[in-house]
């Protein structure tokens, strides 16, 4: 029996009693496809799937990305990509080391989006490694309405590379992350999305930039541009945590979130030899909410 137990006043829910292993039935997949609307955040726990396993799951929700960066995907698939912070002898990366480290909804950098996002958890540090949530409807809905009119029907520009943005900095653990960077800043387009979002399904608006991939709103200067976006980042930010469910992770939690109204980070506070591994699967958008690719910037 399927268990559904929210999680936290804010967002999320647990849920128990279910198998992922073998084929998922109908009643299943709606039952949890209607958890994930409710709930922008579901933990399932007690699964430990192998990556063909986890990618079996992840396509009941749609088609999947493969990832950018292949030497990070598991030997099984390469759609499974590994985050990790364990290093070779050789010195090389197992998998992404630094990954989402800042405020962020997962791709919003490309054209169409990441749907939603899937973290198989297979090792968990003794202490740190969760991962924060936050709910953009929420925030969006606590903006007064001065700022609510001042982003309505405009655009964030959205790139990938850490050195165009500077509010982020550059994992000093990650093994040469700042050639990765710059390389990406050349070669990548920013792209723009709008900064208030209609869910497809729910149709309820949400706030969607970030401080990670949002630098600038299209059509203002830096200077007109900069306040905006400090006070939307601000909301996202609180520090009060009205806004955030944060997860701390179980043995075997299978975690997944809705990127187009939840933005998220992951918190950091552990290290070598402490390992913190996690196998990631990614349900592409299935259609562009309105992106276009900005001009060179
Ligand atoms: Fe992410």
């Amino acid at each position: 029996m399927i268990k559904i137990t929210p999680i936290s006043k804010v967002m999320g829910a647990e849920i128990t009693g279910i198998s992922l292993v073998g084929t998922t039935d109908e009643d299943t997949k709606s039952c949890l496809r209607k958890a994930l609307l409710d709930y922008q955040v579901l933990v399932i726990r007690e699964q430990n799937l192998t990556p063909e396993l986890q990618v079996n799951f992840s396509c009941i929700w749609g088609k999947l990305e493969t990832p950018s960066n292949i030497k990070y995907t598991t030997k099984e698939t390469s759609k499974v990509m590994i985050l990790s912070n364990e290093i070779r002898p050789d010195g090389s990366a197992v998998g992404v080391v630094d990954g989402g480290d800042f405020w962020h909804s997962d791709s919003s950098h490309i054209e169409v989006p990441s749907m939603i996002t899937i973290l198989q958890s297979v090792q968990n540090p003794k202490r740190g490694g969760d991962t924060e949530f936050c709910n953009m409807t929420a925030v969006y809905e606590s903006l007064p309405n001065d700022l609510k009119m001042k982003i309505e029907g405009h655009y964030g520009i959205h790139h990938v590379s850490k050195v165009k943005n500077k509010r982020v900095t550059i994992s000093p653990d990650r093994p040469g992350a700042k050639d990765f960077y710059e390389n990406q800043a050349k070669m990548r387009p920013a792209v723009i999305q709008p900064l208030v979002l209609t869910h497809p399904e729910t149709r309820q608006k949400s706030l969607y930039c970030s401080p990670r991939f949002t630098i600038g709103i299209q059509g203002m200067s830096e200077e007109e541009a900069d306040p905006i976006l400090d006070a939307l980042f601000a909301r996202i930010t609180d520090r009060n945590r009205s806004f955030h469910y944060r997860h701390k992770y179980k043995e075997n939690d299978l975690v997944l979130w809705d990127n187009r109204c939840v933005c998220h980070r992951a918190v950091g506070g552990y290290g070598l030899p402490d390992i913190r591994r996690m196998h990631r699967t990614v349900v592409a958008g299935i259609s562009a909410y309105t992106t276009r690719i900005h001009s060179p910037i």
